[in-house]
């Protein structure tokens, strides 16, 4: 995309930005950058088992304006977040505070600093739709646009492969999130009009139209927050590699799915992890199997798989909630969903629903109303198409 193209598409929010940039004293900004969030069609809790995943980056944005400083200061303002401005010093003895939101960022200067880039100080303003707790990578797009903006700010290039573990390593260390790979990457790798195929047996990727004027991606969040630190997805993470190690097998991804059954008798497993095994096996052959029947348009099986992949989820994996689960029941069974699933790390978030996009205003309306009767919540439902990644470029 040049980068005409991307002023134009920004246009309204560069200036909102300026403005919230010179409001908090900052001057002017020298570098803008943004990064979206994503949401994941399918592959499910199998990027860190060694599996395929297939998400998407999705129309809602972090923003951000920067300038640098001369004296090794950060100063952070976010619009989004009510907490006074966040400062650190630029120094090799960062560490993580509290549950701050400037912490991503510290992470990611963190990292930068361990690659031998002399980071300068900076200051910066956030303005970001990507809503927070969706389940939708507000954090990885947080990490992503600062990684891109200092690199771009200081004139260095990063390999995007390197710039998304890098992100992620920020969040393993300042989050306390054990994440895999699929957000950083998909927040910084991503195409427009384009899914993402990230092999995650060795972090290689190719990238999948998915650009049928009459399917979309429909967005649908519980507005139930999760909270991924609090040890529940981290189990899950540990008893999977504790099955691999039982099994013998680097990975899971190493599982035939035709002798599944078999391998769940193997001494050693608990109930648990025979749960989880069969979760990830089953979802990793299902994932492999959408990225061909999308590719054959076959929207129908797409569905299906989809729905699957929510049952599974639900019922192995035990990381959807009731919220989650009235809505793909709920969007399951209307005229023009060919599926519906949890998506994202669960626990809440958000459900993505492959849809017929002549009905979605029908579909909004009705899962609206059955949602806010059910649980006196107002979801927030949008469409989407894929997005092109994270960038940055000087003002
Ligand atoms: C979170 C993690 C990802 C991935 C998903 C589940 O979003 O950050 O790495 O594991 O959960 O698929």
């Amino acid at each position: 995309m040049s980068e005409t193209t991307i002023l134009d598409e920004h246009e309204e929010t560069l200036s909102e930005l300026k403005a919230l940039f010179t409001e908090a004293g900052f001057g002017a900004p020298e570098v803008f950058g943004c990064a979206p969030g994503r949401v994941n069609v399918i592959g499910e809790h199998i990027d860190y088992n060694g599996g395929l995943v297939l998400p998407a980056a999705i129309d809602r944005w972090v923003r951000v304006a920067m300038s640098r400083r001369s004296d090794g200061k950060v100063r952070l303002i976010s619009a989004q977040s009510t907490d006074a401005m966040v400062e650190f010093s630029v120094s090799v003895d960062l560490a993580p505070e509290g549950k701050s939101w400037g912490n991503y960022v510290k992470g990611v200067v963190a990292g930068l600093l361990k690659e031998g880039i002399e980071v300068p100080g900076f200051d910066a303003v956030v303005n970001s739709t990507v809503p927070v707790g969706g389940g939708l990578s507000s954090s990885a797009a947080l990490e992503a646009v600062f990684g891109k903006m200092i690199l771009t700010l200081i004139g260095v290039e990063m390999e995007d492969i390197a710039l998304a573990k890098l992100c992620q390593k920020a969040e393993h260390d300042f989050a306390g999130v054990p994440c895999g790979l699929m957000d950083q990457a998909a927040v910084i790798l991503c195409e427009e009009g384009k899914l993402l195929m990230l092999d995650c047996v060795d972090d290689s990727f190719q990238h999948a139209s998915f650009d049928d004027p009459d399917w979309g991606l429909l967005i649908i969040n519980s507005c139930v927050s999760h909270e991924l630190s609090d040890g529940g997805y981290a189990a899950r993470r540990d008893a999977c590699h504790e099955a691999a190690r039982i099994l013998g097998v680097d990975t899971l991804r190493e599982v035939d799915p035709a002798k599944l059954e078999e391998v769940l008798q193997t001494p050693g497993l608990t109930e648990e992890m025979r749960r989880y095994v069969r979760h990830v096996v089953t979802e990793i052959a299902r994932t492999l199997e959408t990225v061909k029947v999308l590719s054959e348009r076959d929207y129908k099986r797409a569905g299906e798989l989809l729905n699957a992949s929510h049952a599974s989820l639900r019922d192995d994996y035990r990381v959807s909630c009731v919220e989650l689960d009235f809505i793909a029941a709920l969007a399951q069974k209307q005229e023009g969903v060919a599926g519906c699933r949890m998506t994202g790390g669960g626990f809440g978030g958000s459900a993505i629903a492959l849809v017929r996009r002549d009905c979605v205003d029908t579909l909004t309306a009705l899962i609206e109303e059955r949602y806010r009767a059910e649980f006196g919540i107002e979801p927030k439902i949008f469409e989407t198409r894929p997005m092109g990644g994270a960038r940055a470029w000087m003002a």
